[in-house]
């Protein structure tokens, strides 16, 4: 990596780490990025693995001003504020980082602490002739649509479902387009894609990794701290 102030006149990737949701599907006092794990807040593995790729020339972090003391990366980052939706906090990302002119904007999760440099660059290559790239995992289990939640309103064909995961690589230039066009409905899309391919941009489907889940629950905490302790990261 390396200091932004360096790169200027250079083609460079930018990191967008999403750090602005609370966390509310977990128990916890404080938004799940900043719990601490093997002496380390969640959201400084991600940071570190951004930190670590070559493919990655500046990072912004999409974080509340007061939790930014607590980012222990050695470079200096880009700030942006946290948007109601996750969206929004994509598009601030977006905004905050234009002056900087990336070609590509890497997207991740800062509660999805197992990526690897690798994960990065591997999804940077994955969009080479594409508008983009995401990893994602094949469906393993039978697939029901259920309208009520409670009764199978009918099952799905899983050879065509695919369970999306972070970092997502996508055109800096094509991407922020996306969110200039469909700026009134901002809300209405789901996961970084969706406005993407609505705007009708081309992505690739990468090779995502198990290992690499997103703490949602308590039940991943418990998973991510088992592995931490268990000596793998
Ligand atoms: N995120 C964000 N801004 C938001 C909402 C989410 O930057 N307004 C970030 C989260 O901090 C997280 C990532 O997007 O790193 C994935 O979102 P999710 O797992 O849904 O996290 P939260 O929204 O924090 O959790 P919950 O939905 O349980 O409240
Ligand atoms: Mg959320």
């Amino acid at each position: 990596m390396t200091k932004i102030k360096e790169l200027r006149g250079c083609k460079v990737n930018a990191g967008l780490i999403l750090s602005g949701g609370k966390g509310e599907r977990l128990a916890s006092d404080i938004p799940k990025q900043y719990i601490e794990i093997g002496g380390k807040l969640i959201i400084n593995y991600a940071l570190k693995a951004f930190e670590n790729c070559a493919g990655i020339d500046i990072i912004c972090v999409v974080v509340a001003a007061e939790y930014r003391s607590l980012l222990h990366g050695e470079c200096e980052y880009v700030f942006a504020e946290p948007g109601e939706t996750r969206q929004r906090s994509i598009w601030n990302g977006l905004e905050a980082l234009r002056a900087h002119a990336p070609e590509y904007v890497i997207i991740h999760d800062a509660a999805r602490p197992n990526v690897t440099a690798g994960d990065v660059t591997g999804v940077i290559g994955a969009a080479e002739n594409y508008d983009g790239a995401t990893p994602a995992l094949a469906v393993t289990d039978t697939v029901y649509l259920s309208v009520d939640g409670k009764t199978i309103t009918k099952t799905l064909h899983r050879d065509a479902l695919f369970a999306g995961q972070t970092p997502e690589c996508y055109d800096f230039e094509k991407y922020r387009a996306a969110h200039v066009r469909f700026a009134d409905r901002l809300d209405t899309f789901r996961g970084s894609s969706e406005i993407a391919v609505a705007a009708g941009m081309r992505i690739a489907l990468a090779k995502g990794r198990p290992g690499n889940f997103k703490i949602t629950a308590d039940t991943d905490l418990e998973r991510f701290r088992a592995i931490v302790e268990g000596g793998s990261i």
